[in-house]
């Protein structure tokens, strides 16, 4: 099965793909996680992802593209896979569907986890990452057993750099600028989906579910 989770940035793909892989034994494949691996790495893409990260722009499809066919050629993505922030463009979306077609092979659902924008700025400020397994929490909706602690690992949790409510704002354009047409894209391709993401993270789990079957 493969699937893409569509959304503005803090709708929740990143919550709900986590339950999704776990349940269908897929990968969670995030581009935003990868970038921020690289940048925790210092790498070169880290570095140069960086600077379009921390002003709330999209890193380029040039460095975007092939990161994510080489990731999904992976052995472990044979029986398919959950994208979270992938693609984000419609080049990036013509991308991935070449490679598969090249393959005779096509996504299943795109399912947009639909959140209004007033919702979305509440929900980043309270967001709060392990910068060592990646596990999301929210100071409100979903905390952590101990303030500031991964329930997970232990690690000390942080607020991601992102997550400034200026650059939330310049992330939500962007989104409905670049992002928001691949609802047109993927409803054309009789691919697309919707959630109400502004539903319990349950209730949102259990429609994702009854779509995915
Ligand atoms: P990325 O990491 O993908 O960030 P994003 O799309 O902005 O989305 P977020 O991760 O912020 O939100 P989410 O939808 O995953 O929500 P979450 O589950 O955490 O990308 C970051 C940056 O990397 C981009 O800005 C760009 O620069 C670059 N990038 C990445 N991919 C790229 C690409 N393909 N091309 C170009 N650039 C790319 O939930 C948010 C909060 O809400 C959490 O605290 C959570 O606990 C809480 N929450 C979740 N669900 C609920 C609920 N139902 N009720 C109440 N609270 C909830
Ligand atoms: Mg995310
Ligand atoms: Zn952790």
């Amino acid at each position: 099965m493969k699937v893409i989770m569509l959304g503005a940035p803090g709708a929740g793909k990143g919550t709900q793909a986590i339950k999704i892989a776990d349940k269908y034994g897929i990968p969670h494949i995030s581009t935003g996680d990868i970038f921020r691996y690289n940048i925790k790495n210092n790498t070169e893409l880290g570095k140069k992802a960086k600077t379009y990260m921390d002003q709330g722009k999209l890193v380029p499809d040039e460095l975007t593209c092939d990161l994510l066919l080489d990731r999904v050629a992976k052995d472990d993505c044979k029986n398919g896979y959950i994208l979270d922030g992938y693609p984000r463009t419609i080049p990036q979306a013509e991308v991935l569907e070449k490679a598969l077609n090249e393959k005779g092979d096509s996504i299943d659902f795109a399912i947009n986890v639909n959140v209004p924008d007033d919702n979305i700025v509440n929900r980043m400020s309270g967001r709060r990452t392990c910068p060592q397994c990646g596990e999301t929490y929210h100071i409100v909706y979903n905390a952590p057993k101990k303030e500031d602690v991964c329930d997970k690992c232990g690690s000390a949790l942080i607020q991601r750099d992102d997550d400034k409510p200026e650059t939330v704002q310049k992330r939500l354009a962007v989104y409905h600028e670049q992002t928001e047409p691949l609802v047109e894209y993927y409803k054309n391709k009789g691919k697309y989906k919707e959630v109400d993401g502004t539903k319990s993270m349950d209730d949102v789990f259990s429609d994702i579910c009854a779509i995915l079957g």
